[in-house]
């Protein structure tokens, strides 16, 4: 087996960011370095509040877990808990206190950190807005040239928070500005792709049949999570964006890419925290971006699946 690639998943959980962490937890193609937080879905305190109970539920006892950064880098703060519910987790009973406590230091100097120590082959995998991302990069530029790839969940040709923008670029387009144009390589999960993960009826019930602690946690959270869809979007179930992600840096094959310029807007009257993607190549600029185009639905249910079902079998076993 090759050599788990080392991650550090910058998140707001967020029900989909959950979900990403189980896939990490359980997969032995993935060393999971650190779990940041940032604001996001919900305040800071309470994204860091449920990284640390998804932890105590998986186990991670071992796995650091650091806040960071409350707002974005210059505009106001905006939340979703129209999407995630006002505990950003809402759904399942969580035990009051997590067992798990959070490191006394600041999640862009563990970014930082753990970069610097690294060999060049970290990943930064925010599922969130970019803000943490962005100050690790103005506090140490060194970074961009040692970490191996920024795998983001953000953005597409399309919105979900206003009519063109998505919501964790939204939320800080200047820091995904920042983070685009850094030099590091950027492979980028638009709406494109996380919209071809819905969670049907069909999936819901395999996972219910499953029946083991977390299998049932995740069955809470994509209850809640798909009523919020049906909702706000009519949706006939949740997207699981987030997981796109992880999926990727276990399988890449289950997707397909296309190399493409993409800019951030951060001003614009009705287009703020667009992603202007250059499928066409109209802007003849230097491609910046591995964007993902499609999935294999089934490879990556097989895979999400697998990895609930490993979760009642011995440690380290995936079934895929
Ligand atoms: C993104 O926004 C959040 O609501 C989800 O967790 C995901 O990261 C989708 O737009
Ligand atoms: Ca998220």
């Amino acid at each position: 087996m090759p050599k788990p690639k080392k991650i550090i998943l910058d998140c707001d959980p967020g029900h989909d960011d959950a979900i990403a962490m189980i896939l990490a937890a359980s997969n032995p193609h993935i060393q999971l370095e650190a779990i940041t937080t940032v604001a996001g879905n919900v305040e800071v305190e309470k994204t860091t509040l449920n990284a640390l109970r998804m932890c105590d539920i998986l186990g991670l006892e071992d796995v650091p877990v650091a806040q960071g950064a409350a707002q974005p880098l210059v505009r106001e703060r905006e939340i979703a808990p129209t999407i995630h519910g006002k505990t950003g987790l809402d759904g399942p009973h969580f035990p009051e206190v997590p067992r798990k406590e959070v490191v006394d230091q600041h999640a862009v100097d563990v970014i930082i950190e753990k970069v610097m120590e690294s060999n060049g082959d970290l990943y930064l995998v925010p599922t969130g807005p970019l803000t943490n991302i962005a100050l690790a990069i103005q506090k140490e530029p060194a970074i961009t040239d040692k970490v191996k790839e920024v795998v983001v969940m953000g953005g597409g040709t399309f919105g979900n928070w206003t009519p063109t923008a998505e919501f964790n670029i939204y939320v800080d387009a200047e820091a995904a500005d920042i983070v685009f144009n850094s030099g590091i390589p950027v492979t980028m999960f638009g709406l494109d792709i996380t919209h071809q993960t819905i969670a049907t009826e069909e999936i819901l019930e395999q996972i219910s049949e499953i029946g083991n602690s977390v299998s049932n946690l995740v069955s809470e959270l994509l209850v809640y999570f798909s009523h919020t869809y049906k909702e706000v979007f009519g949706f006939d179930g949740a997207p699981i964006h987030d997981a796109c992600t992880v999926a990727y840096l276990i399988d890449e094959s289950i997707f397909d890419f296309e190399k493409v310029r993409v800019d951030i807007e951060t001003e614009g009257n009705y287009t703020y925290g667009t992603t202007c993607v250059d499928r066409l190549h109209v802007t003849g600029r230097e491609p910046n971006v591995k964007f993902a185009t499609q999935l294999d639905y089934e490879r990556f249910w097989r895979l999400l699946i697998g990895a609930l079902r490993a979760e009642g079998s011995d440690p380290g076993q995936v079934r895929t």
